[in-house]
């Protein structure tokens, strides 16, 4: 986890800035918007770029992080949220006791969770603290056929994206075509200029996995959405898989 906390030391000066426009505030204010009052665990939380969407509607958040410098931007982003907890632990052995209505994992934190046993212990935290009826959203990274085939290329998968402020992103994915691991590269340029580069292991979803892990831990796939318009996935053309599971 080490190399985690690395990573985001490395890309933190950029990283609010680079999701500015990612577009998913509205799916996750909705999320949080039922039922009323609705209790939430939020799994890896970052710099509470999500949590500040979620605390919306939500009656009260605990959101989980492991990376110090992220949960203490965190802290100042949502020091006048007075129905949000943040709790810095690893979310593969969650110390909390409580269940939730929702349990959300935003710009999905398993994707750094490359070992299968890390994915179950943290899949199971998930389950664990739900309440019966309760749902576990999760936004997979995930990619499509083609994004797939092109990730498996020596070039591989290549994203522009412009930031705010003159800052540009891109990313790099190269995968393994079989076993979905990858490495991500993330190159940040401010006005054209690189200014930093950074890299981590990375572990994609596929729709067997999650319907594996979900079965595994008492869940059901509810559904599958294809985009934050909550469109219905489509596995060759939707640009994301964002799932939502119940506990029965
Ligand atoms: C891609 S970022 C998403 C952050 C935030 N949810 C957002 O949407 O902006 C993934 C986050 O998960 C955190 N993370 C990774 N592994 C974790 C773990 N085992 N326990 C808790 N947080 C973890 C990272 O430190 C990082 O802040």
């Amino acid at each position: 986890m080490e190399e985690v906390e690395d990573y985001y030391h490395s890309v933190l000066p950029f990283y609010d800035a680079e999701l500015a426009d990612r577009g998913d505030g509205e799916l996750w204010a909705w999320a949080a918007s039922t039922p009323p009052g609705c209790r939430v665990l939020e799994l890896g939380a970052g710099t509470g770029r999500g949590t500040a969407f979620l605390a919306r509607t939500a009656g009260r958040i605990v959101a989980l992080e492991l990376a110090p410098e992220m949960i203490a931007v965190a802290h100042r982003k949502l020091a006048g949220a007075s129905n949000v907890w943040l709790v810095a632990a690893d979310m593969r052995w969650s110390p909390l006791r409580p269940r939730f209505d929702l349990v959300a994992a935003i710009d999905d934190p398993f994707v750094h969770l490359t070992a299968d046993e890390d994915r179950e212990h943290a899949f199971a935290t998930a389950a664990g603290h739900l309440v019966p009826g309760g749902r576990f959203l999760l936004d997979a990274a995930w990619f499509s056929p083609d994004q797939r085939h092109a990730a498996g290329n020596p070039e591989g998968l290549v994203k522009e994206n412009p930031g705010r402020g003159g800052l540009s992103v891109r990313e790099t994915w190269r995968c393994d075509p079989t076993a979905r691991l990858c490495t991500a590269s993330y190159e940040y340029f401010v006005r054209g200029r690189r200014v930093r580069e950074a890299s981590f292991p990375a572990r994609l979803w596929s729709r067997e996995e999650l319907e594996h892990r979900a079965r595994a831990a008492g869940l059901q796939i509810a559904h599958l959405w294809g985009d934050y318009d909550r469109r219905p996935w489509d596995r060759a053309t939707s640009p994301r898989l964002i799932a939502e599971l119940r506990r029965g």
